[in-house]
Formats: structure tokens, C-alpha cells, sequence
């Protein structure tokens, strides 16, 4: 198993490039799938989640190739059904199989996707996606390690109205009306920046979408797509996270193809708590100023609230902050485990069913510890942590680098699934640290 062993107490300074948006990029392979043509991806970051993808659509017969500059070329003209043991092997690494469903079902009339993988941050259901392909006219079939679905009267649009604007859900109505005979109408639809470039990518594949004010998406079924030249979103997820860092580690660090429009939530958080940025041409400068950091209360939301992905990253910073923050965690029910790790270093954190908040939230009177107060500030000392997902393990490494000591954080193979370069980004900001794989 991976490990880092960090000395902390360093400022991160220097820079580092984001490329395309984990969530965006997989989904975008997955449109490929729908073109007659062959289409390029231009900002594919190499990580984890990119490779698991591109063996699953070559498994399908689509060629790909991915350089080091990070341009995709994915010809799907071959496309054919993959052997079920072969798509098996890929069980439990992904969420994004789900989402071949519909080009698949399009392409092949056919499809089986293997049991999902992903963070541990909650239940992580499927019933809106099945409920949606449901309505496009799939038949679907529960096996042991996943799910066939087939298509006999082909796929028809339809009107859909999603009980919570899931991104997963809403492109799975995107991927499957396209190409569907007729008109779909999604109403309670996500409409996060990467929820529309996708949309932008299949406008330029052929589709006919609009997106009108209230969360309503509605699409006109075309018979063929061809493929797309695109230059993907770039990730803000990541630039939040290293902004994050940037704070807990009294750094300054110059995150190059982050844009302010897509992190506006998150830029008015970071002011609140007293982080200073400075918008480039070609990036978003993150420092700690200098002085006290300010506690704040944050309530996660769908865009253009404050995304979920950031808080995690963010509550490191908030463990140096002079006072009591609260986060209210709206998105997912159980996205604090996180937090035990900080303890063990001398945060002061404590987790609560209620919902410390004023936005309604599917999880107030449920079992479910989805809020967290943080007070502050609290020196960290180095200790021996092991990372439990993404977003929870960058924060890990986040902590580790701000603490007085030396940490050792292993499972950290989970961290290169969504942050490209990883280590040589810790290594580009001065981070003192030794790896063993
Ligand atoms: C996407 O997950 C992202 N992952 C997540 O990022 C992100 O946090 C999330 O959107 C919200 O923005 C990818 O794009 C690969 P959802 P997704 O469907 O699509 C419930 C990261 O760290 N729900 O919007 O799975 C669900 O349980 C990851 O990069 C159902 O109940 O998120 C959750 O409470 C973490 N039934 C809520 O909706 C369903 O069928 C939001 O989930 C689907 C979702």
C-alpha cells in the first residue's frame, strides 16, 4: 500500500496546472460513444479514473489514445459488445459505468455494467438513473454482479422530473435523450459547469438542447451524432483543494486554468475566511495574507450553491481559524469520516445529526452525522493517518503538511485517482516529504 511520510510546517508555495475536470472528462469519453465519428478531448488529465474508463470503452471496441499533453482521440466507429467477464473485471472501481447505459443501449441495443465503485460518502444509490432508463423504454435485469439492460422497442423521449438534481441522474437523461426518438423534458435538472459543457459537447456532436431558467433541460431526439473537437472545463475541484492548502499551510500558491467564473461560491468563502486571491489571465493566484483566519458557516449545495467536493479540503483551513465554524453537509449524508484523522492530530471537531443550517436537507432527522463545528484555532501535531477517499485523503495530506511533526498517510493511491501529478504538484510547492510505493 502507498505511503507518504510528510514533514510538515512548510508553506506550499509556487504553482501548479489543473487540467480537465475529473467530473467532466469521464463523462465526455462516455458521449464519444454516441458519435459516428471520431472525436478529441483536448486538457485529459492522466489519473485513475480517465484509465478505468478508456480500458471500458476499449473493451467495446472503441480505439483510443491518450499523449502526454493530455489530447484523447476516441474512435467509437468499431463499437461491438465487450465479453461480461471482461466488463466484470472492472467492478467497484467507478461510478461512470452507469452511464454507458444509454450510448451503449443506442449503439448496441444492448448493455451490461458491472456493480459501481466511488467514495464512501454515502449510500450512493441508483434509482433516479434506473427510474430514468426506465422512462426512455429499457428493460433492465438485476444480475449478481451488476445489471443487463436491452431496448426492444428502441428508446423514446421522455418527460422526466428528478426529486433531487442529481449531476449522475441528469446525465444519464442527457447521454440517453439524444439520440432517443422524439422529445425529452428534464425538470429539476443539475446544472452544474460541467453538467454543461457536456451539454456543449453534444450540441457539437449534433444535439438539440436547451436549458431554460428553472432547472428545466429539454432535448430533441436527432437520429446520428457525429463526433466532438473539445478543450475540457478545467477542474475546479482540484483548484479549490490546492487553494485550500494554500491557507492551511500559510502558502501561496498560483493555480494556472482556473477560472473565477465557475468558483465564484467558493472565492466569497475563501474571502470570508480571510484567504486573499488574485484572478489572472491564466489562473487564480491563492494566499493566506497573513493574520487571523475567521470562522464561518457554510451550508453545501448544488451548483451555484457551495459544492460539496470543496468543504472537505476547506475544513482543514478551518481548524486554524480563531473561533466556531459550522458545515451543514446537504449533498451527501455521510462525508465527515474524514474528520476522525484531524482529531487524532488535536482539531477540535465535533459531528451532529441535526441539520446546523437553514436550507431544507434530505438527511435532518435520519440517522446521519452530515454536520460538523470546528473550533479553532488548534495547532495539529504530525500522526499516522490512512486515507479514506478523494476528497477526504487530499485533505489528509493537507493537514499533514500543515501540522508541527511527521505524518505517515498511506492508501494515498486513493488521491491520484482525481488529482494529476500528485506528488510532483507536492514537490513543485516545496512540501517536504518521501514516498514508498
Ligand atoms: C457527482 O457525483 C460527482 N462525481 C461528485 O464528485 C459530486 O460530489 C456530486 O456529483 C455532486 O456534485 C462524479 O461526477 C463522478 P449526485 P454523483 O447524483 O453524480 C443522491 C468527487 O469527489 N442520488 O448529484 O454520484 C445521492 O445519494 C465526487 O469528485 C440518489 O439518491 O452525485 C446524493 O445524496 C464525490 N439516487 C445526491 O443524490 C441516484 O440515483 C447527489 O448525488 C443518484 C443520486
Amino acid at each position: 500500500m502507498s505511503q507518504i511520510t510528510v514533514k510538515g510546517g512548510k508553506p506550499l508555495v509556487g504553482r501548479v496546472d489543473v487540467r480537465g475536470a475529473k467530473n467532466l472528462v469521464t463523462k465526455a469519453m462516455v458521449a464519444a460513444l454516441l458519435g459516428d465519428t471520431a472525436s478529441e478531448l483536448r486538457q485529459v488529465p492522466h489519473i485513475s479514473d480517465v484509465e478505468v474508463v478508456s480500458s471500458l470503452l476499449q473493451l467495446h471496441g472503441v480505439k483510443i489514445t491518450h499523449d502526454d499533453d493530455g489530447v484523447m482521440t476516441l474512435d467509437p466507429t468499431n463499437v461491438k459488445s465487450a465479453r461480461m467477464v471482461d466488463i466484470d473485471a472492472h467492478a467497484g472501481s467507478s461510478r461512470i459505468p452507469i452511464l454507458f447505459c444509454g450510448p451503449l443501449l443506442h449503439q448496441l441495443g444492448e448493455a451490461f455494467i458491472p456493480d459501481l465503485g466511488g467514495c464512501h460518502i454515502g449510500d450512493r444509490p441508483i434509482d433516479y438513473h434506473l427510474e430514468v432508463l426506465r422512462k426512455f423504454g429499457a428493460v433492465i435485469e438485476k444480475q449478481p454482479n451488476g445489471i443487463r439492460l436491452s431496448a426492444p422497442d428502441g428508446l423514446k423521449g421522455a418527460k422526466i422530473s428528478l426529486p433531487y438534481p442529481s449531476v449522475g441522474a441528469t446525465e444519464q437523461v442527457l447521454l440517453t435523450s439524444v439520440r432517443a426518438e422524439g422529445l425529452t423534458e428534464l425538470t429539476g435538472a443539475a446544472v452544474e459547469p460541467e453538467i454543461m459543457d457536456l451539454i456543449a459537447i453534444l450540441q457539437k456532436m449534433g444535439a438539440i438542447i436547451s436549458v431554460d431558467t428553472d432547472r428545466v433541460i429539454r432535448i430533441e431526439g436527432v437520429k446520428a451524432l457525429t463526433g466532438y473537437s473539445h478543450s475540457a472545463l478545467f477542474d475546479r475541484n482540484e483548484a479549490a483543494s490546492w487553494a485550500a492548502a494554500a491557507l492551511a499551510t500559510g502558502g501561496d500558491i498560483l493555480v494556472g486554468g482556473a477560472r473565477q467564473q465557475e468558483m465564484m461560491a467558493f472565492l466569497n468563502v475563501y474571502r470570508k475566511v480571510g484567504g486573499a486571491f488574485e484572478i489572472k489571465d491564466d489562473g487564480i493566484r491563492f494566499y493566506h495574507p497573513g493574520g487571523e483566519l475567521s470562522p464561518v458557516v457554510i451550508e453545501t449545495d448544488v451548483h451555484p450553491g457551495f459544492m460539496t467536493d470543496w468543504q472537505q479540503p476547506l475544513v482543514v483551513a478551518l481548524t486554524q481559524a480563531t473561533g466556531l465554524s459550522i458545515v451543514h453537509e446537504t449533498v451527501y449524508e455521510n462525508r465527515f469520516g474524514f474528520t476522525d484523522a484531524l482529531v487524532q492530530m488535536g482539531a477540535q471537531i465535533q459531528i451532529y445529526r441535526e441539520c446546523l443550517g437553514g436550507n431544507p436537507c434530505r438527511f435532518g432527522q435520519r440517522n446521519f452525522n452530515h454536520s460538523a463545528v470546528i473550533s479553532g484555532p488548534t495547532p495539529l501535531k504530525g500522526a499516522d493517518i490512512r486515507v479514506p477517499d478523494l476528497r477526504g485523503g487530499f485533505s489528509h495530506m493537507v493537514a499533514a503538511l500543515a501540522a508541527e511533526g511527521v505524518s505517515n498517510v498511506t492508501n494515498v493511491q486513493l488521491i491520484s485517482r482525481g488529482y494529476e501529478h500528485f506528488l510532483a504538484k507536492l514537490e513543485a510547492l516545496g512540501a517536504d516529504f518521501t514516498y514508498t510505493e
